[in-house]
């Protein structure tokens, strides 16, 4: 087989991996949600089936429309709505899942998941969450490298999540150094690489 035969089997292999997966996408208040986007984009085109759950702070940064219409679902913010009462059933979003991923994940819900809190629709989908679940930071340097959140990184990856590694390179505060989110290219390559069977709750 020549290169060139090959690396298309390689690329309609890769294609595969994803599609039909049902995917969930956790948004937070981080000026790298605009990425996520892109992200949401790079897996519907993997033929995923694409939901969003944004925190609050998130919709400061994207607007929900952006994500519904990249992901083609409704966006999913609050635990119910003030209005009818209708409520969002986070158990049965997070079944729904075969894979859930963070990103951008702040240092804030970081510290959530670490620690068990449950005051939003984000951190009560991730508890309830038995599928594997990919964490993909975002943060300025200084916050990267608090013993804190070095400490809560640790103490995700013991649950059996996986850390999807931060970039170095200029950050949003015109600071040089870690704590960009990875791109959102290499976020699916590290999903489609590493899923996990099982996560540790
Ligand atoms: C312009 C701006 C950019 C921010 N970027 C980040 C960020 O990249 N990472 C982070 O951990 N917090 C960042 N924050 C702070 C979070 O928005 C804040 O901690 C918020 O409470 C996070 O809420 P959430 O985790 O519920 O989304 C930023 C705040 C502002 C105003």
């Amino acid at each position: 087989m020549d290169r060139f035969t090959s690396e298309i089997l390689i690329r309609k292999k890769k294609k595969k991996v994803l599609k039909g997966k049902k995917i969930l996408l956790g948004v937070c208040g981080s000026i790298a949600a605009y990425k996520s986007a892109y992200l949401v984009r790079l897996l519907v085109k993997e033929g995923a089936d694409v939901r969003v759950v944004m925190t609050n702070d998130a919709k400061s940064f994207v607007a929900p429309l952006t994500f519904a219409t990249l992901s083609k679902n409704p966006i999913i913010v609050e635990f119910y709505d003030k209005e009818t009462g209708e409520w969002e059933n986070h158990v049965e979003i997070s079944s729904w899942a075969d894979l859930f991923i963070i990103a951008p994940c702040t240092a804030n819900t970081l510290s959530k998941f670490a620690n068990g809190l449950c005051d939003n629709i984000l951190s009560a989908v991730y508890l309830s969450a038995t599928c594997p679940v990919f964490i993909v930071p975002a943060m300025d340097l200084d916050m990267y490298r608090h013993p804190a959140t070095v400490k809560n990184i640790e103490t995700i990856k013991e649950y059996g999540n996986v850390i999807i590694p931060v970039d170095s390179g200029e950050l949003a505060s015109g600071l040089e150094g870690q704590g960009r989110m990875a791109e959102p290219e290499m976020i699916l390559e590290h999903v489609r690489n590493n899923s996990p069977s099982k996560v540790v709750k």
